[in-house]
């Protein structure tokens, strides 16, 4: 069993290559910033403020995250896929990622997704925090700029209004509580490979992963 880890800033085009290379090499797939959304769309459907820590702590409880084989993430029973990418839910996200009890919440169930099968997951805290003996540890970035293109069209050709600017203020500032929090910031862990990918299409990103990983174990099989 393999584990890869890939962890980034915000729309570094993790998931999006995440989910191909998992798909070729037959690796369990876990997007784990989908599960601090789900977390952040349910305190807003409560209409609790995702800025009082005790109030979204104490919700803990009632929260039930499953994420499904094909990428579709419930909570409680909904299917919140399409939901937890809308802008309200990625403009609190980060509030509710810096909560420590929230963290150790979702990190167990991330860890118990790990022991079973080869897995790749992406996120901030991957390879320093929730699987800091992963075999592959990679850290993808991109420039701002380049991210906030990215997550725009992305936004747009999946019909979620939003303009430019938006999504750039927003990259920004998450990068910002991301990578200033106390609990398990966003930081390459020490033994991770960095990836720069601004100048890199989506196939060429891919390509590069499974070298880094074929290149350590040969014996990895690939599907098509
Ligand atoms: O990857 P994403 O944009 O869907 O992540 C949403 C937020 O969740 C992001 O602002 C940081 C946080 N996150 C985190 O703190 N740790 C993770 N392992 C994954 C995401």
């Amino acid at each position: 069993m393999i584990s890869v880890a890939i962890d980034g800033p915000a729309a570094a085009g993790k998931s999006t290559v995440a989910k191909i290379v998992a798909k070729k090499l037959g690796f369990t797939y876990l997007d784990t910033g989908a599960m601090y959304r789900a977390f952040t769309w349910y305190c807003l459907e409560k209409g609790v403020d995702c800025e009082n820590e005790a109030a979204c702590v104490n919700l803990i409880p009632e929260v039930n995250i499953e994420m499904k084989p094909n990428n579709v993430v419930l909570c409680n029973g909904i299917d919140v896929t399409t939901a937890i990418r809308q802008p309200r839910v990625s403009g609190n996200v980060s509030y509710i990622a810096s909560y420590k009890d929230i963290r150790l919440f979702l990190v167990e169930q991330q860890r118990n997704m790990a022991k079973n099968s080869s897995v790749i997951m992406d996120g901030r805290d991957i390879g320093t925090y929730v699987l800091p003996n992963a075999e592959i540890k990679i850290f993808q970035v991109a420039t701002v700029e380049t991210r906030a293109k990215r997550r725009y069209e992305e936004n747009i050709s999946k019909g979620i209004q939003c303009t430019y600017e938006e999504i750039e203020e927003d990259v920004r500032k998450r990068d910002r509580i991301d990578s200033g929090r106390a609990f398990a910031p966003l930081k390459p862990a020490e033994d991770s490979i960095l990836l720069d990918t601004s100048h890199m299409g989506i196939e060429e990103v891919v390509n590069a992963i499974i070298k880094i990983i074929t290149d350590k174990f040969p014996e990895t099989r690939i599907y098509e």
